[in-house]
């Protein structure tokens, strides 16, 4: 592995450690064309998100531009670039849900969270997001806490829901 570059992107041995398995995953997946994304979901596997500096490892070391790996890491909602809390709440804003009052959903996440769509709570419990679709248009609007899906989900019922985390 290529030192000078670990250098500049490690802060501590942690850091040099999830590097160093980031880059054993791109020595297994990298003759695999198409094989980024993958590559991605593994590396926010071992980091928990994707920041700059592991952007940067990912595309020094599979020797493509830095502007293709950011590209994929911003187009996809599932990628994160700044530490997520425990639980990720996504709330669908696709058509169905957006129509049967999604927005309503977010303000009042947004209230009784304290914080603003893309961000996580102080005490680092909820990270609050948007999904496109979860698979439940048939009862919108939808939410979705970790892999667990709520339908029909009525803004009064949302404190109950978050009081089980
Ligand atoms: S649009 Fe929300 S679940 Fe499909």
């Amino acid at each position: 592995m290529n030192e000078a570059i670990l250098n500049t992107l490690c802060e501590d041995e942690k850091d040099e450690k999830q590097l160093e398995q980031i880059a054993n995953v791109i020595d297994h997946y990298k003759k695999d064309p198409g094989s980024l994304i993958q590559i991605l979901h593994l590396s926010q596997e071992i980091c928990g998100y994707l920041p700059l500096k592991v952007q940067k490892f990912i595309a020094h070391t599979m020797e493509i531009p830095l502007a293709d790996v950011s590209g994929v890491v911003s187009f996809y909602s599932f990628f994160a670039t700044r530490p997520r809390g425990q639980h990720i709440i996504r709330v669908c804003m696709g058509t169905a849900c957006y129509v049967r009052g999604g927005k309503k959903l977010v303000e009042k996440l947004e209230e009784l969270l304290g914080i603003q769509l893309g961000d996580t709570t102080d005490d680092g419990k909820f990270s609050f997001e948007v999904a496109r679709c979860i698979g439940a248009c048939g009862l919108a609007p939808a939410i979705m806490i970790d892999s667990t899906v709520y339908k029909q989900v009525n803004p009064n019922r949302l404190e109950d829901i978050l009081s089980q985390y």
